[in-house]
């Protein structure tokens, strides 16, 4: 296995989103801090619930895929065509915006901690005008992995595998299948000193990032910690391993197929040219992004 390593990392800085929701970018900070098809990750926390009870009022999407995971908290999702779902502690939902959702994410809690990402992932040219869709899961949807050794890896999306030899391979689905980008996406808790390691395809982009604790990612002896709330983004490889800090640690692991695409952003509209940003403005002025039908993926 020739093993990644830390390439660069994105230091996730304090901004803010929705109704002046308080988070923290790593990802998606600017064009030049995306990883194809990865273009934004947001990690939102807080205990008071002045930084995020007025939540994400209704707001547009064309052309790529939103992905919020809970790891505390409760809100709830409303689209355009009436769908509402309930997102909890431990839950995914997987939007993907193809020609145009509008949506609302409202905290359902008064008080508490609320905590969790959004990510985005591009689609390709060809699917980004495609009907949009969304998958609801919650906690006890998505498979856990028992690590020998201890430890816990929750499969979101894409297979989990791992043993280097097919007959000892051990292999998990997740609940997220069949996106053109083959996206993976695993959160990974490992116990105080715990050793970890994971195949990855080659040809995939891949990031790590550290919510938790302590972690350094390498070959053995040649480890580098990563800091904690930034995007590590890691080189080349056919696997990953690493090891937790005394105090544990918890990360994503998001792995996916660069696209190879021209990227055009816009705000919430990610197209491949400045004249379909143009375009989706017109269709959002004139009430047509909105016009499809939602499928359940
Ligand atoms: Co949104």
């Amino acid at each position: 296995m020739s093993t990644r390593s830390i390439e660069s990392v994105i230091p996730g800085v304090a901004a803010s989103d929705g109704a002046g929701v308080k988070l923290r970018r790593s990802l998606g900070q600017g064009g030049a801090q995306r990883l194809d098809p990865f273009l934004m990750l947001d990690e939102f926390g807080s205990e008071n619930p002045g930084d995020y009870i007025a939540g994400f009022p209704a707001h547009p999407h064309r052309g790529f895929e939103t992905v919020t995971y809970m790891l505390e908290g409760h809100m709830r999702h409303q689209d355009h065509l009436g769908n509402v779902g309930e997102l909890r502690s431990g839950g995914v939902q997987w939007m993907t915006a193809g020609r145009g959702i509008i949506h609302s994410e409202m905290p359902m809690q008064e008080q508490g901690r609320m905590r969790g990402f959004q990510l985005w992932i591009n689609l390709p040219a060809a699917e980004k005008m495609k009907e949009p869709g969304y998958l609801d899961l919650q906690a006890a949807d998505i498979p856990l992995v028992r690590l020998d050794g201890g430890g816990v890896v929750r499969v979101i999306a894409g297979d989990y595998a791992n043993g280097t030899h097919a007959a000892d391979a051990q292999r998990v689905a997740g609940p997220v299948q069949g996106l053109a980008t083959q996206a993976l996406f695993f959160d990974v808790e490992l116990p105080p000193g715990g050793a970890w390691s994971q195949p990855l395809p080659p040809q995939h982009n891949a990031f790590i990032y550290l919510y938790e604790g302590a972690l350094r990612i390498g070959a053995a002896g040649s480890e580098q910690p990563l800091p904690r709330s930034s995007a590590a983004i890691l080189s080349p490889g056919d696997g990953v391993e690493g090891r937790a800090g005394p105090e544990g640690a918890r990360f994503l692991l998001l792995a996916a197929r660069p696209l190879g695409e021209p990227v055009v952003q816009y705000g919430p509209f990610v197209m491949n040219t400045r004249a379909e940003i143009e375009q989706a403005l017109r269709d959002y002025a004139s009430g047509q992004l909105a016009a499809g039908q939602a499928r359940r993926r």
